[in-house]
């Protein structure tokens, strides 16, 4: 593989000021698609790219990414979570933006280069990794509206902590009554940029309204909870842990997956353990009912987040007492001890760097 290496790498940001996606590391993978095939994947120095004003993602955003974390351990490995899990998710993505599938394997092999290039990158604080974005865009310039013939694939490497300002405090999410993110037979469950700019005014706001995010409802009947888009939702709901059925409009989240196995495989006291259709109705009545216990968001950049207060209608509901609560806890301390080596891998999810 070709690696060019910067003659000019930057310093390294202060571990205590990363937030989330606002440093770049020295260098970044990419890979051309023309005339039907992938070239090799190379690493170059992370730069800006050139671009014609014509190319078509520009205009009609036919582009995807991905969201993964590598970590590095006390011993100097280094390790990525569920990687082989992005890139799948990836092809589908691609498969339904009209892009061309790419083969994982060498794709994988060449972002282990670049991350061991990139070792005195990773963070290793409490909340911290090194976030991983896999990016794929049009990349023909032509402003006919149809597939690109030219894609452009990149990997961005970014020192990271916490998603949310707060940490791990609980998050405040206001649902989002008037406008819709996706629909059934839309591209919800795709990762495609498009999901992401469709929710930026659900988000806005929900900021100018005092909450962090927001929660988008379904398109149809504005009735059933879908995810929070950055995050997908879970719900403890007396003795039920509960998420949104995968319904085709909703994001297919890899960490949103792992919370279910982990409780499906080691059982968390008496609860039971659901994906479903669940209403705003249902959340308001078990609030009032006393039986919602807890809200948490999942995602590769939120890892578990508590959710303290869900604004509808005009009123906040308070839960847990605004606290984390222990199912939220349970899976947060589960899933991280298994992403950073602290818990044996029961699922085969954690690969070897280094
Ligand atoms: C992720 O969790 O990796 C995401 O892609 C969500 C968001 C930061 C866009």
């Amino acid at each position: 593989m070709k690696i060019t290496v910067t003659k000019q790498p930057k310093a390294k940001p202060d571990s205590s000021k990363l937030g989330f996606g606002k440093f770049y590391t020295d260098h970044m993978l990419v890979m051309e698609y023309e005339r039907g095939k992938w070239g090799e994947p190379e690493i170059v120095p992370y730069a800006p790219f050139s671009i014609a004003p014509a190319t078509n993602v520009l205009h009609y955003g036919q582009g995807i990414f991905e969201g993964a974390k590598a970590y590095k351990r006390a011993d100097g490995s280094i390790t990525v979570f569920r990687i082989d899990d992005n890139f799948k998710r990836m092809n589908n993505s691609a498969r339904r933006m009209c892009m061309p599938q790419f083969e994982a394997e060498p794709v994988k092999r060449a972002l282990f280069e670049l991350i061991k290039l990139e070792e005195d990158w990773i963070p290793t604080g409490e909340g911290q990794a090194l976030y991983i974005r896999p990016t794929m865009v049009a990349d023909e310039e032509v402003l006919g509206v149809h597939a690109s013939k030219r894609y452009k694939f990149f990997i961005l490497l970014s020192p990271v902590g916490f998603y949310y300002a707060n940490g791990m405090q609980p998050t405040k999410i206001l649902v989002e009554e008037e406008y819709v993110r996706a629909s059934i037979g839309g591209t919800g469950e795709a990762k495609c940029m498009g999901n992401y700019a469709a929710s930026l005014i659900g988000a806005e706001k929900a900021e100018a309204a005092g909450y962090d995010q927001c929660l988008w409802l379904d398109a149809s009947e504005r009735k059933y909870v879908e995810e929070v888009g950055s995050m997908n939702i879970f719900f403890v709901i007396d003795k039920e842990i509960v998420t949104p059925a995968l319904v085709g409009s909703i994001l297919p989240g890899i960490t949103r997956n792992s919370c279910l196995q982990v409780l499906k495989k080691y059982g968390f006291k008496d609860y039971t353990v659901s994906e479903r259709r669940v209403s705003m109705d249902e959340i308001v009545a078990a609030y009032e009912s006393g039986k919602l216990k807890e809200s948490f968001g999942s995602g590769t950049a939120a890892v578990i987040s508590p959710v303290g207060v869900i604004g509808y209608k005009g009123r906040d509901m308070l839960i847990g007492g605004g606290k984390m609560g222990e199912v939220t806890e349970y899976l947060y301390n589960t899933v991280t001890a298994i992403q950073r080596g602290m818990k044996p891998d029961d699922f085969g999810w954690v690969e070897k760097v280094k």
